[in-house]
Order: C-alpha cells, then sequence, then structure tokens
C-alpha cells in the first residue's frame, strides 16, 4: 500500500493541519424569543435551554452571548392573541414592543447584526404567513402588509429583514420599497427555500403561532422538491436578496449544497427548532452526548456549504469554544 490516508489522521497536530471546515461563533445567528412584560425568562417546554424573554432580561442575557463572540441575533415576538388580527396590524402599531426592542437593542449594541422576522404568522388571528380569505392564502394583498411591517422595523434600527413568509415576488417588494424610503443599507436574508416541515413545531409552541386552520403547504415547499429550490434561488437573487436562507437545514443538506455549487451569493441555514428538539430529548435520556452531537450537526451543516447558521445551540457552542 503506498497510500494509506490513516497517516493524515495520526495525531491532533495532524488532523486540525488537514481539517477542511471550520466553525466557528462568527458563522452563527442566535434566534431569541421576546414578549412584553418586565423580568420575564420562561422555558419553552419544547425546546428546554431555550427561553422567552422580556427586554429588561434579554438585554444582560445578549451581553453574556456577545462576551462569548456571538455577534448576530434573530429575534422573533410572542404576541397576546388579544392583539392579533387578520391584517396582523400590530406589526406595525407605533406602541409595538418588538419594534421598541429592536430600537432599544440597536443603541446598547450598535456592533451586532440584528436580524427580524418578517411574516403575519406571529400577528395574525389565523396564524398564518400571509393574508387569509374564504380559506386562501393571498399572494399579492400580503405584499402590502409585509412591506409596512418592514418599514417599521427598519426605522427602529433593523440590520437584516428576515422575510420567512414565502409569498410570491416579497424580496423584490420590499427591496423596492425600502430604498425608496432611503432605507437602502437594510438587507435582505430571504428564507428562500422554506420547506412545508414538520419541524417547526417548538417555535410555534414558543410563540403560539400555529395555523388555527389548515396547513402551510401552499406557500412553503414540498420536502420531495430540489430543482424548486434552484428557481426559488434564482428569483430572490434577482429581486435584489443579499443572502438566502435553507430552512429547514440537517433534513437539506442537499439543498444547501446545490445553491452553494450554483451561486455565489452567501448562503444560510436554519437549524431549526425541531432538529435541535431531537438532540435536546436524546440527550435528556442519556442516550447521546450533548457537547459532541449539537457540534457534529453544525459542522455537517457548515461542510455542506453554509456560510451562516441560525441554530438554538449558538450559546452552548459558543461556550464549547471558549472551554
Ligand atoms: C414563521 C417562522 C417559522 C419559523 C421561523 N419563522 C415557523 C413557520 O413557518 O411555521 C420556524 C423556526 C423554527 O422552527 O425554529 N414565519
Amino acid at each position: 500500500m503506498n497510500k494509506r490516508p490513516r497517516r493524515n489522521r495520526k495525531n491532533s497536530a495532524i488532523r486540525a493541519m488537514v481539517e477542511e471546515t471550520k466553525l466557528g461563533a462568527e458563522n452563527l445567528i442566535y434566534p431569541i424569543f421576546i414578549e412584553d412584560g418586565k423580568s420575564v425568562k420562561s422555558e419553552i417546554k419544547s425546546l428546554p435551554n431555550n427561553f422567552r424573554w422580556s427586554l429588561d432580561t434579554l438585554l444582560p442575557e445578549m451581553e453574556n452571548c456577545i462576551n462569548l463572540g456571538i455577534n448576530s441575533f434573530v429575534l422573533f415576538p410572542a404576541v397576546k392573541e388579544a392583539l392579533k388580527d387578520k391584517n396582523a396590524s400590530y406589526s406595525y402599531a407605533n406602541d409595538n414592543f418588538y419594534l421598541k426592542a429592536i430600537h432599544r437593542i440597536k443603541t446598547e449594541f450598535p456592533q451586532i447584526a440584528l436580524m427580524s422576522d418578517v411574516a403575519m404568522d406571529p400577528y395574525s388571528s389565523d396564524g398564518h404567513d400571509g393574508l387569509v380569505k374564504n380559506g386562501l392564502i393571498l399572494n399579492d394583498e400580503t405584499l402590502p402588509i409585509l412591506g409596512q411591517m418592514s418599514l417599521a422595523q427598519a426605522q427602529a434600527g433593523i440590520d437584516i429583514l428576515g422575510p420567512s413568509d414565502m409569498m410570491d415576488g416579497r424580496v423584490g417588494f420590499l427591496r423596492e420599497l425600502l430604498d425608496q424610503n432611503n432605507y437602502k443599507e437594510v438587507s435582505i436574508m430571504s428564507y428562500t427555500a422554506k420547506y412545508a416541515s414538520a419541524f417547526y413545531g417548538p417555535f410555534r409552541d414558543a410563540l403560539d403561532s400555529a395555523p388555527k386552520n389548515g396547513d402551510k403547504k401552499t406557500y412553503q415547499m414540498n420536502p420531495a422538491n430540489k430543482k424548486e429550490a434552484y428557481i426559488e434561488a434564482q428569483l430572490d437573487i434577482e429581486e435584489g436578496a443579499d443572502m438566502i436562507m435553507v430552512k429547514p437545514a440537517t433534513c437539506y443538506l442537499d439543498i444547501i449544497h446545490m445553491l452553494k455549487e450554483k451561486f455565489d451569493i452567501p448562503i444560510t441555514a436554519y437549524n431549526v427548532s425541531g432538529e435541535c428538539a431531537m438532540i435536546y430529548a436524546a440527550c435528556e435520556k442519556g442516550w447521546l452526548d450533548y457537547d459532541s452531537s449539537m457540534s457534529e450537526m453544525l459542522l455537517s451543516i457548515r461542510r455542506a456549504g453554509a456560510d451562516g447558521i441560525l441554530t438554538y445551540f449558538a450559546k452552548d457552542f459558543a461556550l464549547l469554544l471558549n472551554k
């Protein structure tokens, strides 16, 4: 044998020298749930280790994360049922706590990258990402609502808008609206290939945002489809997206890999709530080791081609790096 691949695995110095994939805290985007109120830190049942925070408890927690090297966050609002309506009008209301939180967070930590969620579901009495009429999710009628929501978030100081609704044409619509209103510096990270997945359950528990009727299959993608992700990516890039996302991540590594190979734009992946919940649950039972299994999951997403990873493991992974 003149070829022995094991020689390159001989000791940790050599293994580190030839390591192909590097994953650091700079690649991670930490999803955080916020609600209105004071002194709130309530654990999400189906997503242990993750909490709904109020702004006062969140700020010191964010500072802890920043000290660990996490500089990117995505913020999701948990809205009281009484404030929800068909038009998601609370999403751009003057006294909206989420918008105030964005402003305050960016004032406290101007150096971070703060990303929002742009979709109707957390604010909608129907629990859908678009406007519902006679049981149908209307596309074009949803766009102006997403527009108002986006302008309000831009005004509050958001760095990156995250349209997660999968309506057609929304990236172009939002880009034009932002530019017209002089928010040329606000970025768009589009949820480009977002699948109608079973893995969003814990997130919907966290926000009480599950659809009241039906499912999301007329706007989120069919898990069986790959070429369709290419079409979605082409459109979002043409329409002016700065980054494109694949969601979920681990069951969709082939999609991440394909988009990375075919397009030059940065690719991100959302390691969604259900994927993280599986690891938490198995570790709670003692069936898997937490540190090594969550690290391997994140590494595989990065190896597939993701530049950035949205993950509930962000803080724990950063803690591990700092050990
Ligand atoms: C809603 C939204 C969802 C997630 C992010 N934004 C849920 C959904 O589409 O129903 C899921 C994230 C996760 O599961 O971690 N627009």
